[in-house]
């Protein structure tokens, strides 16, 4: 036993890898090795009880010997081991950044904040979540009415849904400053509607009512007119057929001539107009709701499809891109980044 101890030990001190301490440690307490042999080796039958029972102490003590220094060892050698250094080249090219682009229907709604602002409208963001009152019934959609069906959205508890269009913040507005107001509403709207490449369940409007004294269809012409042109950045020529909706009276729809065609009639626009405001006079019961007097102002309403006016903006032919979270999609459009 001591002989084998002592030759361990050298083994060990000679040792400079985790593996080579491991070929020792295999050598000596290995099922074949030196420590586990000298049990195997040796004759129990000859000796007495009381040299068997020191022999079998001192190969234990043997044995945890050889397990403490073997671990000991591989330590060491961790220890001594070259530790991996991370090398930097600091005259490689630098991994870019990808930036975030803003959305095409963002980029709208701030170009249009941005006009209207200027002449002198506040932007307002009324809630996504809207009661049946402001979205419907304070617009003369009663209960029963069928311009409900035209708008059927999705409804939640206590008579609260997702507003299907921004004129929900219409009376909330008036309600709010009362008149003179001039403020626009951009903001998501939520209809359940079939998906396809024109209809989205969930898309954009940008709202807005002028109110104040004397207010006629010649201002809202001529708003409307000078907003698209700052949009198309060139004169634009609209034109107004009647439209029905019940919270203005008289309603309209306005058309855009086709820039594509100058009016020639082409593929976009078949015959030369493009339908893209409805707007109107806004309705005296409406004002009532507001707590605006009928009779002493007047006002006029528009809902610009925003969404609409993006695709137009930039020529996106499916309004399903717009809310697929895509950013190849995304980030072709933005001038920004
Ligand atoms: N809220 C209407 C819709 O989503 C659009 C609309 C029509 C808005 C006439 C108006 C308006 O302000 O005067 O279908």
């Amino acid at each position: 036993m001591e002989k084998v101890r002592k030759q361990l030990e050298q083994d060990l001190a000679g040792a400079t890898s985790a593996e080579a301490v491991e070929q020792i440690r295999v050598n000596y307490l290995g099922r074949k090795g030196s420590i586990t042999n000298l049990a195997k080796a040796t004759d129990f039958s000859k000796l007495t009880a009381d040299e068997k029972k020191s022999f079998g102490q001192k190969l234990n003590e043997l044995k945890s010997f050889a397990t403490q220094a073997i671990a000991a060892a591989v330590e060491k050698c961790q220890a001594a081991a070259p530790k991996r250094t991370a090398s930097i080249d600091l005259t490689a090219p630098g991994l870019a950044h990808r930036l975030g682009s803003l959305h095409p229907i963002t980029m709208t709604q701030m170009e249009l904040e941005d006009i209207f602002q200027g002449m002198g409208f506040s932007v307002l963001y009324g809630p996504e979540i809207e009661s049946e009152y402001f979205c419907f019934e304070a617009l003369n959609i009663p209960d029963d009415h069928p311009a409900r069906d035209m708008q059927d959205t999705f409804w939640l508890k206590n008579h609260l849904v997702m507003r299907t269009h921004t004129s929900a913040n219409q009376v909330r507005t008036l309600q709010r400053f009362g008149a003179p107001v001039k403020a626009i509403f951009p903001g998501r709207c939520f209809r359940y509607e079939a998906v396809d490449p024109s209809h989205e369940n969930t898309f954009y409007q940008c709202e807005g009512v002028v109110v104040d004294r004397g207010i006629s269809v010649a201002n809202l012409i001529a708003v409307m007119k000078t907003i698209l042109s700052e949009v198309f950045r060139r004169d634009v020529t609209v034109r107004l057929r009647p439209g029905f909706f019940p919270f203005v009276e008289p309603g309209f729809e306005l058309d855009l001539q086709c820039l594509l065609c100058g009016g020639k009639g082409c593929p976009t626009c078949g015959d030369g107009w493009i339908e893209l405001i409805p707007c109107g006079l806004i309705h005296p019961e409406v004002l009532r709701h507001g707590g605006i007097d009928p009779k002493e102002y007047s006002g006029f309403a528009f809902g610009i499809g925003l969404t609409r006016l993006a695709m137009m903006k930039y020529g996106i032919r499916d309004i399903r891109f717009l809310n697929s979270g895509d950013l190849r999609f995304n980030e072709q459009f933005s001038p920004v980044f």
